[in-house]
């Protein structure tokens, strides 16, 4: 983290909403060790356990609550800096649970923002809300830029890109002080896979592990842009802290796309002798391709993601075994 802008979040004081998630307690860790951030947790474990954050549980202040109960969270954000909002249902869940997803992904985020615009919050320097790159929904080009259409096709891209409309608006009509990043397929240590959004690629790592048959879904020609969990952790701090992030919304991936049969032949790479079945096309998240133009957070914020997908799977795989 070279870029002079980060030293400006050192010892501040830190909300992260969702901070007991898989990004939201790799980003805790980091604003702990690295910048000796005094960090306060809101999360209700809806998917999550308080272990996850044992290692600096002594220098973080953590509240087993909702977002939505503001009469106990909003009392929290007197004299914060900088505010993490990653709460949020995940997109399996959002289907069979759309007021909870709308709640939390979105009514949450318009409470904090309502509550920030007419509360006394002066030392507030950046809110940054975590978006999602299933924003832009069906595409008929790659790569996504910021300025491409959103067609979303789930609850849960919806309920993001309203979060991230209301941000926006808040910044514009208000001056709330807003960064939105709309992250594309973040993998790597610290994604439990025993809960069931892990994602394919933490699925996979677990299950060549552990002596599972690792499921390809249709051709496996299916493509996404996965960042590692580092990287993403990177990009939302520098969000936070860099001038030119105010008020506007970045992609945060890596410009490369990766199809799950490649995602098969690294792991089994790495753990050879893995069985490899293949099932139907399931309907869930169904875009046949995705990968993100990062020329935007590039050019401005002078950020580049620094993890290959070899070396995060070589990293996470390190991870699982040390974990299992
Ligand atoms: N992981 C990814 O690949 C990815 C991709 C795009 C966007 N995002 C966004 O990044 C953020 C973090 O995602 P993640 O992968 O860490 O998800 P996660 O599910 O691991 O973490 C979300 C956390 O929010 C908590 N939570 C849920 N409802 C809550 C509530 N009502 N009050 C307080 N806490 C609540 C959960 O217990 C969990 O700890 C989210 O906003 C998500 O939309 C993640």
């Amino acid at each position: 983290m070279k870029n002079t802008h980060y030293s400006k979040i050192r010892g501040k004081k830190v909300i992260v909403t969702g901070g007991l998630g898989f990004v939201g307690h790799n980003l805790v860790k980091t604003l702990v060790n690295d910048f000796d951030c005094k960090v306060i947790v809101v999360d209700d474990c809806t998917n999550s356990s308080e272990s996850v954050i044992d290692p600096v549980k002594d220098k973080v202040e953590f509240h087993r609550i909702s977002v939505l109960d503001t009469e106990h969270f909003f009392p929290l954000l007197k004299d914060v800096h900088y505010i993490f909002h990653l709460a949020c249902i995940q997109i399996a869940a959002s289907g069979a649970e759309p007021v909870k997803d709308m709640q939390v992904n979105a009514q949450s985020t318009l409470q904090l923002l309502e509550e920030i615009r007419n509360g006394n919050y002066p030392m507030l320097d950046r809110f940054v809300y975590t978006s999602s790159c299933s924003v832009y929904g069906s595409t008929s080009h790659l790569p996504l830029d910021e300025n491409d259409p959103t067609r979303v096709l789930s609850n849960y891209a919806a309920t993001k890109l309203l979060g991230e409309h209301y941000t926006l608006i808040y910044n514009r009509n208000y001056n709330v002080p807003v960064s939105v990043v709309r992250y594309s397929n973040v993998y790597g240590y610290g994604q439990s896979p025993r809960n069931p959004y892990c994602g394919v690629l933490g699925k996979f790592v677990h299950n060549a592990l552990t002596g599972q048959a690792l499921t390809v879904v249709g051709d496996g020609e299916q493509t996404r842009d996965y960042t590692f969990i580092s990287d993403a952790v990177d990009a939302t701090i520098l969000a936070a802290v860099h001038p030119l992030a105010y008020g506007d919304v970045f992609n945060v991936g890596t410009g490369n796309e990766s199809s799950v049969n490649r995602l098969v032949e690294l792991i089994t790479g790495y753990a050879p002798g893995s069985e490899v079945i293949t099932v139907p096309e399931r309907d869930i998240d169904n875009i046949r391709r995705r990968v993100v133009d990062i020329e935007k957070i590039h050019q401005r914020l002078g950020w580049v993601p620094k993890i290959s997908i070899q070396k995060g799977i070589q990293v996470t795989m390190d991870w699982y075994k040390t974990t299992l």
